[in-house]
């Protein structure tokens, strides 16, 4: 009995924030992206909380909400993506939000 009350309420609790997001699923803590120049973390948590909780600044615009979606970043060394503002490189290029990838391949690819 205390165990369906507490996992009811853990169910309404969910619901509830899901119905408020208007959100099918729940944003992922961090996300892998397998790379064959090392993996990549994507912190997605820390990401959010940069953007103050704004979904919109990166869904739908840049991203599907899906895992398995293409992110279409890695052509021509980022640097396709870089010139045209898309992707990661939204903010991830010279003179944007956050580092470009030239010198900083280690920040985001983890190897060995
Ligand atoms: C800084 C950009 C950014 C912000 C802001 C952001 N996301 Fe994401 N999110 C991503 C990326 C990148 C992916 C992976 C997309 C891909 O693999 O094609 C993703 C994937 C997801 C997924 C799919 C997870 C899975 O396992 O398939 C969900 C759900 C999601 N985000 C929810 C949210 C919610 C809810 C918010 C706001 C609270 C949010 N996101 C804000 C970048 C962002
Ligand atoms: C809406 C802007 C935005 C987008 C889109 C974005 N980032 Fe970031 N990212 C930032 C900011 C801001 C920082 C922190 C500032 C800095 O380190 O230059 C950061 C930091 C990082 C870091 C360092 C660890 C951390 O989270 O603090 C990694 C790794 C990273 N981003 C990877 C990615 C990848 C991979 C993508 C695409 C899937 C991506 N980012 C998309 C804004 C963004
Ligand atoms: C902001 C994080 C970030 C930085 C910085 C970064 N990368 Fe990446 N890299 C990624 C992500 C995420 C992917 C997967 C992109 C995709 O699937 O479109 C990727 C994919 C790649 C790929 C494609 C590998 C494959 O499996 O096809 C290569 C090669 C690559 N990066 C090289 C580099 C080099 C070289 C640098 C430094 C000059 C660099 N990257 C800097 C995040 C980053």
């Amino acid at each position: 009995m205390r165990i369906l009350m507490v996992s009811l309420a853990f169910a309404s609790g969910l619901l509830g924030t899901l119905a408020l997001m208007g959100q099918q699923k729940a944003a992922p803590p961090k996300l892998t992206f397998v790379t064959k120049n090392g993996n990549v973390t994507f912190d997605h948590a820390a990401h959010v909380m940069r953007e103050k909780g704004d979904c919109a600044a990166c869904h739908p615009k840049l991203f599907a909400q899906d895992a398995k979606a293409p992110l279409n970043y890695k052509a021509a060394l980022h640097r396709t993506a870089e010139t045209s503002m898309t992707s990661c490189a939204s903010c991830h290029r010279m003179g944007g939000a956050a580092f470009e990838s030239k010198g900083n391949c280690a920040k985001c690819h983890m190897k060995g």
